[in-house]
C-alpha cells in the first residue's frame, strides 16, 4: 500500500496558520505523513507555531516576494499573482522530489481561497480539497449568493428591514451578512476571491471541502448544498483542550510572538469567572475612538479585565492614547498579545468580548466561554448572529448611528452575559453544552475525527 502524504499548503495569515497546523498534527496522529508548503513569511510564524509540535512536521518554503508578511494596504491583486506564479513553480517542484525519494504525494490539501493549487494537484493527477476556515453557514452563503441567489441577496442590501430565508440558513437580514456582500465591498478580492475558487472547485469530478466546523454545530448549512461537498472537521483547536491526550499542544503560534506571560500570574490571583477578556483577533486595529468606549464600558462594568491591544505597525501602543489609560490599569491588564486559548481555559474568565473571528467563536465554544459580540467585518457578522441566535452562548452589541458601540452598551451587555439574571444563566449553560458537544465531535469516533478519517481513505483510493 502507498503510504499517504498529504501536502499542506497555508496562506500567511495567522488564523489560518493556527488551522492549518492543526489539521496537520490530527492528521499526523493519524499516521498520515505531512509537508507543509508556504511562503517564507507564512513559514516564519509557522515556526513559531510548530515548536510546540513533538511528533514534527516537515517544512518546505518559497518567497512569493513579501517575505516581511502581508499589510492590509499592499496591492492583494498583486500579492495573489505573485503567490500563484512562485507557489505554483514550488508545488511542482515539491511533487516530483517526493517521487525521486520514494515517498510520493498522494494528495494535496490547501488554505481556501488559494485556487491555483487544484490546478497543479489535477496536473500531476493528484486528488485535492481546500480547507475553509470559516462557517459552513458562510460557504453556503457564498454558494447561494453565484447560484441563483444574487439578487435576493442584493435586495435585502437595499432594504435593512427586509429578511430572507435561504436553504440551509435561518432568516438573514443584511445586517447578518458578511462585508464582502456589501454594496460598499461588492468588487472586493474577498468575493472575487471566493468566485475564483468556486470556479476552480466546478473544474472537480468530485469537488469536497473540508470546514474548520462540526456536524452538530452546523447540521442545516453543512448540507444545503450536497451531501458529499462540505466535510466537517473541526474544531482544529490545540488537542490538549479536547481529547486532553496530548498536553504539551495547548498553543497556537500567536503567543509566541510575546516573551512575557506575567497575564498567567495575574489571571492566578483574580477570583473564578470574574475577568473580562477582550481581544480582537490578529491584524484588526480598532479605531481610537472605539477603544475610548470600551474602555468606558470596562470602566462601568468595574470588573477585572484583560485586554489584548494589538501595537501597531509602526510600533505605537494605541492604548497609550487612552484618555481613561490611569484608571484602567488600576482594574485590569492590557497586553499586546497572549496565549488566547490559555486564557480562556484558565477558570478565572467569565466573558469574551471578540470580533467574532471564527477561530475566537471556536475556541469561545471549545472552552465555553460566553461572549460579547463586536463584530468588524467579513464574516464577523455572521458568526455573531449564530452566536447569538443560533449557539445562544452570547449577545450582539448594537452599534450607535455613526456605527460605534458606546459604553454604555458594552457594559450592558457584559452584565446580561456575567450577570445573574436568567439571560446570564441560559447563555453559560449553553456554553457548557457547547464545551461538551465540540469535545465529543472531536474525539476518536466522534463526528469530525470520523469524516476526517473518512477523508483520508479517499485520499488513500485517490477520491474514485
Ligand atoms: C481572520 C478574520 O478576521 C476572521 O474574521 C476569520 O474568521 C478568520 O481569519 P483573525 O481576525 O485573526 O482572523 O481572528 P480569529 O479567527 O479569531 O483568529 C485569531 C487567532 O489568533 C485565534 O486562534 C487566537 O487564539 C489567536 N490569538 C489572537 C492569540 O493566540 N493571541 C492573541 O493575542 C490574539
Amino acid at each position: 500500500m502507498v503510504h499517504t502524504h498529504i501536502v499542506l499548503i497555508s496562506a500567511p495569515f495567522q488564523g489560518v496558520i493556527n488551522s492549518v497546523i492543526q489539521f496537520a498534527k490530527n492528521l499526523k496522529r493519524m499516521g498520515v505523513k505531512i509537508t507543509i508548503l508556504s511562503s517564507v513569511s507564512a513559514q516564519n510564524r509557522m515556526a513559531k507555531a510548530s515548536s510546540s509540535t513533538p511528533d514534527g512536521l516537515t517544512f518546505v518554503s518559497f518567497s512569493d516576494g513579501y517575505d516581511d508578511g502581508l499589510e492590509l494596504s499592499d496591492n492583494l491583486e498583486h500579492f495573489r499573482s505573485e503567490n500563484k506564479r512562485r507557489g505554483s513553480k514550488a508545488l511542482s517542484e515539491l511533487i516530483k522530489a517526493s517521487c525521486e525519494e520514494g515517498c510520493p504525494v498522494t494528495g494535496v490539501v490547501y488554505a481556501m481561497l488559494l485556487p491555483w493549487v487544484a490546478e497543479v494537484a489535477r496536473e500531476f493527477n493528484l486528488p485535492s480539497a481546500p480547507l475553509w476556515i470559516q462557517t459552513a453557514t458562510i460557504f453556503t452563503l457564498y454558494f447561494h449568493y453565484f447560484n441563483g441567489y444574487g439578487d435576493l441577496i442584493k435586495k435585502i442590501c437595499d432594504d435593512p428591514s427586509c429578511a430572507i430565508e435561504l436553504p440551509g440558513l435561518g432568516k438573514i437580514t443584511s445586517h447578518d451578512l458578511p462585508t464582502f456582500m456589501l454594496p460598499s465591498n461588492i468588487s472586493s478580492v474577498g468575493l472575487q476571491g471566493f468566485k475564483e475558487q468556486l470556479d476552480a472547485l466546478n473544474a472537480e469530478v468530485n469537488p469536497k471541502i473540508l470546514v474548520n466546523t462540526f456536524d452538530e454545530l452546523e447540521s442545516k448549512a453543512l448540507r444545503a448544498i450536497g451531501k458529499q461537498y462540505l466535510i466537517a472537521i473541526g474544531p482544529l483547536v490545540p488537542s490538549a483542550f479536547l481529547d486532553g491526550k496530548d498536553p504539551s499542544d495547548n498553543a497556537f503560534g500567536g503567543d509566541l510572538l510575546q516573551k512575557s506571560r506575567d497575564y498567567v500570574e495575574w489571571l492566578d490571583s483574580k477570583p473564578q469567572s470574574s475577568v473580562v477578556y477582550i481581544s480582537f483577533g490578529s491584524f484588526f486595529n480598532l479605531q481610537l475612538q472605539e477603544m475610548e468606549e470600551i474602555g468606558r464600558g470596562l470602566l462601568e462594568s468595574n470588573r477585572p479585565f484583560l485586554w489584548v491591544s494589538r501595537v501597531l505597525a509602526d510600533g505605537e501602543k494605541q492604548e497609550d492614547k487612552l484618555s481613561c489609560k490611569e484608571k484602567l490599569e488600576k482594574q485590569g491588564l492590557i497586553v499586546s498579545c497572549c496565549s488566547q486559548v490559555e486564557v480562556l481555559s484558565h477558570p478565572s474568565v467569565g466573558c469574551f468580548v471578540t470580533h467574532c473571528g471564527w477561530n475566537s467563536t471556536l475556541e469561545s465554544l471549545v472552552l465555553g466561554i460566553p461572549v460579547v459580540c463586536l463584530p468588524q467585518f467579513t464574516d464577523q457578522p455572521t458568526n455573531a448572529k449564530l452566536l447569538e441566535d443560533e449557539f445562544k452562548t452570547g449577545v450582539r452589541a448594537t452599534k450607535n448611528d455613526e456605527g460605534i458601540v458606546e459604553g454604555d452598551e458594552i457594559k450592558r451587555c457584559i452584565e446580561l452575559v456575567m450577570g445573574d439574571g436568567e439571560i446570564g444563566e441560559e447563555i453559560r449553560k449553553n456554553a457548557k453544552k457547547w464545551k461538551y458537544l465540540a469535545k465529543e465531535a472531536a474525539k476518536e469516533g466522534g463526528s469530525s475525527h470520523k469524516n476526517l478519517r473518512a477523508f483520508v481513505d479517499e485520499i488513500e483510493d485517490g477520491f474514485q
